[in-house]
């Protein structure tokens, strides 16, 4: 496994972050906690989750992720120094106006609950999960700074940011000597690639943002088992996945990138994961796993050594430019 520094940080993560919206929705607490042990054999130090996760399954409240988690590292098979955690704030969490969002308010009660929830005196990387337009940044980024220099919280970053509104999120932090934003979660993979190519690459890669993309395997269209006129795989992602990829554009996507696969010998998803960690400006790729063999498999594209040549016949396949 290769580890690279998250952005312009000291810190250095796995290029596999270990997803975890799966727990406690599509993978039980055992489950969960054997893809855990085997992220840590494979060489992830790097785990992501969110206050929220699994709040939309019937019975759920929210918090369900976190919990598996600070059982999991409750067990110590793992020191907690060895472990980056990122998690995230900003959805409803409970009911009334004030459980939700970014204000002071909010942030200082959510952060304690996932404290609580992990199991543990820190977070690592606190990220806003996405923007919050009724609240200053600067009520939000004054949070979370004293959240650093409390020891609550080590890095801060944001997710589903905008390329405008991060610019001008760094430079509140600049002028009020606030922390800033030291990574950013963006929707990013093989065949959804504007919303982070058109601004926020080059915003990232000059100031040295981490960027650490969601779905690189788009949900699992990007692993082969959805074909155009095959039937249907057994998940909880297939309607999400028909509305956005089942489309022409998605499916020539998807069979190029299989041709390609083929002469490394390399599944369609060990592709997407290879091409998007051939891209300099991203640190990591956190993925999403149901068992043990989805997570071997795709961790395995982390090795994958794209040719330069290879890289420009697939960037020019889906290009949106
Ligand atoms: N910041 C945000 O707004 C945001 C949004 C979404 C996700 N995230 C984070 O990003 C993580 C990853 O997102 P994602 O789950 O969309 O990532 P993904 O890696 O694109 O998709 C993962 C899904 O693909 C399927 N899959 C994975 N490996 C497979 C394999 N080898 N063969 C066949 N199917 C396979 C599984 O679903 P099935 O078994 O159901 O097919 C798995 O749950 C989440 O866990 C979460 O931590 C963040």
């Amino acid at each position: 496994m290769e580890y690279r520094q998250l952005g312009r940080l000291g810190l250095k993560v796995s290029t596999i972050c270990l997803g975890t919206m799966q727990f406690g929705w599509t993978a039980d607490e055992e489950t969960s906690h054997s893809i855990l042990d085997r992220s840590i054999e494979l060489g992830c130090n790097f785990i992501d989750t969110a206050d929220i996760y699994s709040s939309w399954v019937s019975g759920n409240i929210g918090g369900e992720s976190e919990k598996i988690i600070g059982n999991w590292l409750a067990k110590r098979i793992v020191k907690r120094e060895d472990i980056i955690i990122a998690t995230k704030v900003r959805g409803q969490l409970g009911e009334g106006p004030n459980k939700d969002g970014l204000s002071r308010h909010h942030i200082l009660h959510a952060v304690q609950e996932s404290l609580a929830r992990l199991q543990t005196d820190y977070i690592d990387l606190y990220q806003v999960h996405w923007p919050d337009m009724e609240t200053p940044l600067e009520e939000t980024l004054d949070t979370l700074d004293y959240l650093i220099r409390s020891g609550q919280v080590r890095y801060i970053g944001c997710s589903n940011y905008p390329a405008w509104l991060l610019t001008k999120a760094l430079w509140i932090s600049d002028v009020k000597g606030l922390a800033r934003y030291d990574s950013l979660q963006p929707h990013y993979n093989y065949i959804y690639r504007s919303e982070f190519e058109r601004e926020l690459q080059d915003l990232c890669l000059d100031q040295r943002i981490g960027v650490i993309p969601y779905s690189p395997l788009a949900g699992g269209f990007l692993t082969g088992k959805y074909k155009r006129d095959g039937e249907l795989p057994n998940s909880a992602r297939v309607e999400g996945i028909k509305k956005r990829y089942f489309n022409e554009d998605g499916f020539a996507a998807l069979e190029k990138i299989e041709e390609i696969s083929r002469s490394y010998e390399a599944t369609i998803s060990q592709m997407a994961i290879g091409w998007i960690l051939a891209n300099p400006a991203v640190n990591s790729a956190i993925i999403g796993a149901n068992s043990i063999n989805q997570l071997n498999e795709t961790v395995a594209g982390a090795d994958l050594q794209i040719t330069a040549d290879d890289k420009k016949i697939l960037d020019a396949l889906t290009a949106w430019k």
